[in-house]
């Protein structure tokens, strides 16, 4: 008996960390109604323990306001009580809730209590803890911040700041922030083309971007033509549409020709396309016999060279983001 209890507790704590996503759990709500985790899906959310009588319990005053801020932005806090560090959690959850409105006012919504450790552990901590690292939850006021796809971004403990958090929010809640931090180089498409308008709005946001004096040195090329791809797009990543992006010959405006590039891609990312800017096929666009064709159609303007090309299309691939080294950058205070 005992072992077919240990075998099914296993079983349980294996399907836990084997659950596919946060939308799995379901938890309880201050009158003890069944709330599964999918009711937030697509939003950002802070998970927190919680206790009324700790050290820690003015962050509320700090909750509070960052709920407010950011909610109509698809931002939750879920508050989960605990009384397993040092008991400082007690009374029923009702006493709890009556406790944080009437001194911190909050808005956002407050679970049953639950433990975050140990054997009784709710198995959204488990997972949780399992996602992000840093084993046993080590005090109140513990959050994890998860993101609009429902994955852990980052675990944080007790003392840490709340103006931490909202700067790591902000990639997830800003929309412009989101989709800078979402766009990645596509290399692999669906066989469609983008719609004539979406590369109209491309187009836009591009010839938008600031340009030395507005002199707006650049010339840009997008090519529907499928027969004109058909002779380039083995050399281009396989895009349906392709972007050709030409400057003055003598590299004085390259840096706007490169703006202009960034806008149109962050602006196809916000229309569900994919892309990627690439100098490697310059040399056969320009000098091969296979290309004059696509070449010619270019109509390039005097004093003008292909500095470089965007494919742009429906992705058939989700990359991961390729590391950044944020040591590149330095404040000088
Ligand atoms: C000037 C420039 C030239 C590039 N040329 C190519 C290229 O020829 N082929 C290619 O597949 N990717 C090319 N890339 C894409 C980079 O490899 C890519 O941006 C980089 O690895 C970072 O990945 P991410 O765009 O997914 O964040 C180029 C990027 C830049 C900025």
């Amino acid at each position: 008996m005992k072992r077919l209890l240990f075998s099914l507790m296993a079983m349980v704590s294996v399907l836990t960390l084997s659950a596919q996503s946060i939308y799995d759990f379901k938890v309880k709500n201050d009158i003890g109604q069944e709330i599964p985790l999918s009711d937030y899906k697509g939003k950002v959310l802070l998970i927190v323990n919680t206790a009324t009588r700790c050290g820690f319990t003015p962050q509320y005053k700090e909750l509070e306001p960052l709920y407010q801020k950011y909610q109509a932005q698809g931002f939750e806090i879920l508050d989960f009580p605990c009384n397993q560090f040092g008991q400082q959690a007690p009374g029923t959850i009702q006493e709890i809730h009556q406790f944080c409105t009437a001194n911190f006012n909050i808005h956002f919504p407050q679970f049953d209590k639950i433990d975050v450790n140990g054997e009784n552990a709710h198995p959204l901590y488990t997972w949780l803890k399992a996602q992000a690292g840093g084993g046993d939850i080590k005090w109140n006021f513990t959050k994890f911040l998860i993101g609009r796809d429902g994955k852990v971004i980052k675990r944080y403990e007790s003392r840490d700041k709340v103006a931490t958090i909202e700067t790591d929010m902000q990639m997830e809640v800003n929309p412009v922030l989101r989709n800078i931090m979402a766009r990645r180089s596509v290399r692999k498409y669906l066989d469609k083309p983008v719609e004539h308008e979406k590369l109209e709005t491309v187009a836009l946001a591009g010839i938008n971007a600031p340009s030395a004096m507005n002199h707006q040195d650049w010339a840009v090329r997008i090519i529907e033509d499928q027969k004109l791809m058909a002779d380039v797009k083995d050399k281009c990543r396989n895009a349906l549409n392709l972007i050709c992006v030409c400057a003055p010959a003598d590299g004085r405006f390259d840096l706007d020709a490169g703006l202009l590039g960034e806008n149109m891609m962050l602006a196809a990312q916000s229309l569900g396309l994919g892309t990627c800017i690439q100098t490697g096929p310059i040399r056969f666009l320009t000098t091969d016999k296979k290309a004059k064709a696509f070449r010619d159609s270019l109509d390039i303007p005097e004093g003008y060279k292909l500095l470089y090309v965007i494919s742009i299309g429906y992705p058939d691939e989700q990359p991961e983001a390729k590391p950044r080294d944020a040591s590149k950058v330095k404040f000088i205070k």
